[in-house]
């Protein structure tokens, strides 16, 4: 996925480290025919914060009242059959009953764009950061259906 689609844009060395979130609200994985096709976490908050704040300020709540979808990942054979809806689905519950809103921060140019923005997600705007590498990328914040 990291060659095809360029994401995760960094973290790849680590995919352990990666995809293993001790704050975790939940995390959830897609399977298909015992094969393992899709992945999506929840946490309490993002990096950078930046994001959390454009989405607080976005939302007028305060970053408590946030969580944030994140590690969405779909295997290039599994895509556009719906697995990522349904994660996204998933991740948008366990939010909901614990009264958070989700937010994101997307890769600006990705597919995950147009995924989101097709899910009825709200964009919010793109953001300048800094990844742990020093990398300057774009994201772009989004912010869930009201
Ligand atoms: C983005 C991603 C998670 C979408 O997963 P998916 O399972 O293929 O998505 P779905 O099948 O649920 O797509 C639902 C709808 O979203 C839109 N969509 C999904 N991927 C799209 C793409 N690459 N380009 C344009 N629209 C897209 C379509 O409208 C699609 O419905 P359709 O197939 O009936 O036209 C997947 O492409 C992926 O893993 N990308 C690489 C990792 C990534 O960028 N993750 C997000 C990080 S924030």
């Amino acid at each position: 996925m990291h060659a095809a689609d360029g994401y995760p844009i960094y973290g790849a060395d680590d995919l352990p480290g990666f995809l293993t979130l001790p704050d975790a609200l939940g995390s959830w994985v897609a399977t298909s025919e015992g094969e393992l096709v899709g992945h999506i976490a929840l946490r309490p908050s993002a990096e950078p914060r930046a994001i959390m704040e454009s989405a607080g300020r976005f939302l007028a709540l305060p970053l408590d009242a946030l969580c944030v979808v994140t590690r969405l990942l779909v295997a290039p054979v599994a895509r556009r059959l719906g697995v990522g809806v349904l994660l996204l689905e998933a991740a948008v519950g366990r939010a909901r009953h614990l009264g958070l809103v989700p937010v994101l921060g997307v890769d600006e140019g990705s597919g995950a764009v147009a995924f989101y923005e097709r899910c009825g997600w709200r964009r919010v705007e793109p953001l300048a950061v800094t990844t742990p590498s020093g990398q300057e990328i774009v994201q772009v914040v989004y912010v869930a259906p009201g």
